[in-house]
C-alpha cells in the first residue's frame, strides 16, 4: 500500500459516514459479556510505581493550553516527577463509577464511549529517578513496566528521519491505538476515534508539559513499522499513532539505533474473542510511511491551506479581560473535567467566554505537520443557540481576523438535534462547534496520512476546548454527527468540505436535590 494512493482514505472516510439510514440499518448491538478490558496488562512484568504525590505546577489552565514554553538555550530535562505528572494528567484515572455493564474508570481526557483505546509508552534515556528504557504506562496502578532496558532514543531518531525535537528529547511518549477496545462498540468508525481520542489526550499532555516548563510537540512523521517493532506491538491489534518528544537536551551524542528483537511479551486477552475490521487495517497500512526517505519527503513543510474567504456580517471576538479570567491550575481543571451529560437549555454564555475559548483552543498547535505560525487543517463552523452578544445562527470562525462571520441567522436547535445524531446535547447547548476540513487538498498534500493528521488535530483542538470551557466553569462534550447533513447545513460556504468533529459547549443542568 502507498501513502500517495489516496483512494484508500476516501474509501475509509466515505465508508464510515453516519447517516439517518446507516444508523437505523446497523444491526450491531453491544455484547456486554464480551466487553474488552479497559487496560493492557502484562502479567509477567513487574510494575515500577510512579510517584503519586507530585507537586502541582501552579500554572493557570488557560495559559497552559495556549502559551508556548519560552524557548531557552538551556536544557530542559524532565525528571521522574515531571513524567509522572504528564502521564497521569493525560491518561490517568480521575473518577470511578459503577454502571450496569461494570465498573467504569474515567480518565483525565475525554474518550469516545469511555473505552480508552489509547495506550502510552515512554522511550527514555537516563533521567533522575528512572533508568533508560522502553516502558509501558499502566493507568490502573499508575506505574511503568519495562519492556526493553537501555537507551533506544536512537531508534526513534532514525525512525523519524532525525526530526530535531525527537533527536534532542530526553524522553519521548508514544501513543498507540488498540482497535478492539473501541471497535467493540463503534466497529469500523474506530479509526476516526483513534485521531479524536489521541487528540483530546494530547491537549492535556501538551498543556501539562508546558505547565512543567517542558517543550513538547506532536510528531506524525515516522516509519510506522520501526516504532511498532520497538514497542513490540502486535500490529493486527495495536498500532503506533504519534510521538511526543518531551523536553530538550543539548547533548550531542545520541546513541546509535540498537537491535530491537521481537519480545513476544505476554498480555492478558482483552475479551474472550475479538472481531477484526479489515477496513481499519487497510486504512492504517495505506497511511503508513515505509522508509526514512518517505518520512523526509512527507515532512517537507507543506503550504498552508488557504482559509475560506469571508463575506458575511462579521462580529469581532474579544477575550475576557485578564482580571476576569479564572486562575484555576491546569491540574485542577483536568480533575474536574468531565463530559456534560445534560445542558441547561435556558442558560447562555457570553461572547467574551466564547472568544476566550476559541482563542485559547486554536493558538498554534505544535505539530510536525503544521507551519509554526498558527495554521490549521480544520475550519470551525458554529451553530449559536444562546450566546449573549450574538444573534442565533450559523457562523464561520475566521481565525486570522479573530471574527465570526454570520452565514445564516436563525434558531437552529431542531437542526442541531438532527445533525448531532438526534441527541439532546447539541440542541440544548449554548453553541455547537463543528470541525470541517478540505479533505481533498489535505490528502493531495499529505497523502493518506493527512487523514490521520486532520482527525488528530480536531481531537487536540477539541480537547483544548474542553479544558478552556471547564477552566471557565462551563460544560462541554464531544459528539458525533451525520456527516453529509452537516455539510449541507453549512453550504454553500462549506461546499467541498468534509465533516470531521463536533463539540458542544454550554452550562451543565444542575440536578435538583432529591
Ligand atoms: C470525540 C468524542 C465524541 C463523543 N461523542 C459523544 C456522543 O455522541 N454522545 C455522548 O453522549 N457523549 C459523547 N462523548 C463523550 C464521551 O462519552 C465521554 O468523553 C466518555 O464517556 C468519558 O467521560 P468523560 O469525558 O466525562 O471523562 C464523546 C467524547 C469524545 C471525546
Amino acid at each position: 500500500m502507498n501513502n500517495r494512493d489516496i483512494q484508500a482514505a476516501w474509501k475509509y472516510h466515505d465508508g464510515t459516514k453516519h447517516s439517518y439510514w446507516s444508523i437505523r440499518n446497523n444491526p450491531h448491538s453491544l455484547d456486554w459479556a464480551n466487553r474488552p478490558r479497559p487496560f493492557k496488562i502484562y502479567p509477567k512484568l513487574e510494575p515500577f510505581p510512579l510517584p503519586r504525590d507530585v507537586p502541582q505546577t501552579g500554572v493557570a489552565a488557560l495559559s497552559a493550553i495556549s502559551e508556548p514554553v519560552p524557548s531557552s538555550r538551556a536544557d530542559s530535562v524532565p525528571d521522574l516527577q515531571d513524567l509522572a505528572r504528564i502521564l497521569y494528567f493525560s491518561a490517568g484515572i480521575t473518577k470511578q463509577r459503577r454502571s450496569p455493564g461494570g465498573e467504569i474508570y474515567f480518565r483525565a481526557a475525554a474518550c469516545t464511549g469511555a473505552l480508552y483505546e489509547i495506550e502510552l509508552y515512554v522511550v527514555t534515556g537516563d533521567l533522575a529517578g528512572l533508568d533508560a528504557g522502553v516502558y509501558h504506562f499502566t493507568p490502573a496502578d499508575v506505574s511503568l513496566r519495562l519492556l526493553r532496558k537501555g537507551d533506544f532514543r536512537g531508534n526513534l531518531a532514525e525512525a523519524t528521519a532525525r526530526e530535531p525535537a525527537v533527536a534532542q528529547a530526553p524522553a519521548t511518549i508514544i501513543c498507540t491505538g488498540t482497535y478492539w477496545r473501541n471497535a467493540w462498540k463503534y466497529q469500523t468508525r474506530t479509526y476516526r476515534h483513534f485521531g479524536w481520542d489521541t487528540g483530546t489526550l494530547l491537549a492535556n499532555m501538551l498543556a501539562v508539559a508546558a505547565a512543567s516548563g517542558l517543550p513538547a510537540e506532536i510528531v506524525l512523521g515516522f516509519v510506522d513499522a520501526e516504532v511498532s517493532r520497538l514497542l513490540d506491538l502486535d500490529t493486527q491489534r495495536e498500532v503506533s499513532l504519534c510521538l511526543v518528544p518531551i523536553g530538550r537536551t543539548s547533548e550531542r551524542s545520541l546513541p546509535e539505533p540498537k537491535e530491537a528483537p521481537v519480545l513476544h511479551l505476554e498480555t492478558v486477552p482483552l475479551s474472550q474473542r475479538e472481531v477484526e475490521y479489515p477496513a481499519m487495517l487497510e486504512m492504517h497500512d495505506a497511511s503508513s510511511l515505509e522508509s526514512v526517505e518517505e518520512v523526509t519527503q512527507w515532512r517537507g513543510k507543506p503550504p498552508t491551506l488557504p482559509s475560506s474567504g469571508l463575506a458575511g456580517e462579521k462580529v469581532q471576538l474579544q477575550r475576557l479581560p485578564e482580571e476576569e479570567q479564572e486562575n484555576d491550575t491546569i491540574e485542577q481543571v483536568i480533575l474536574r473535567r468531565g463530559s456534560t451529560r445534560t445542558f441547561d437549555r435556558t442558560a447562555s454564555i457570553t461572547l467574551a467566554q466564547l472568544s476566550t475559548i476559541l482563542d485559547c483552543a486554536t493558538r498554534g498547535l505544535p505539530a510536525d505537520f503544521l507551519e509554526p505560525t498558527p495554521s490549521r487543517l480544520n475550519d470551525l463552523y458554529l451553530v449559536v443557540h444562546s450566546v449573549q452578544g450574538l444573534k442565533p445562527g450559523a457562523y464561520f470562525f475566521g481565525r486570522e481576523q479573530n471574527t465570526l462571520e454570520l452565514l445564516k441567522e436563525g434558531k437552529f436547535r431542531t437542526e442541531a438535534h438532527h445533525l448531532g445524531l438526534e441527541q439532546d446535547l447539541p440542541a440544548d447547548a449554548c453553541v455547537d462547534i463543528f470541525f470541517l476540513a478540505d479533505l481533498k487538498r489535505i490528502l493531495e498534500q499529505y497523502g493518506n496520512r493527512g487523514y490521520r493528521a486532520v482527525q488528530l488535530e480536531a481531537g487536540a483542538i477539541g480537547g483544548r476546548i474542553y479544558l478552556a470551557a471547564y477552566a471557565l466553569h462551563l460544560g462541554a462534550t464531544g459528539l458525533t454527527f451525520f456527516d453529509d447533513d452537516v455539510i449541507s447545513f453549512f453550504s454553500p460556504h462549506a461546499r467541498d468540505k468534509s465533516a470531521i468533529f463536533l463539540l458542544a459547549i454550554g452550562k451543565p443542568l444542575k440536578r435538583k436535590p432529591q
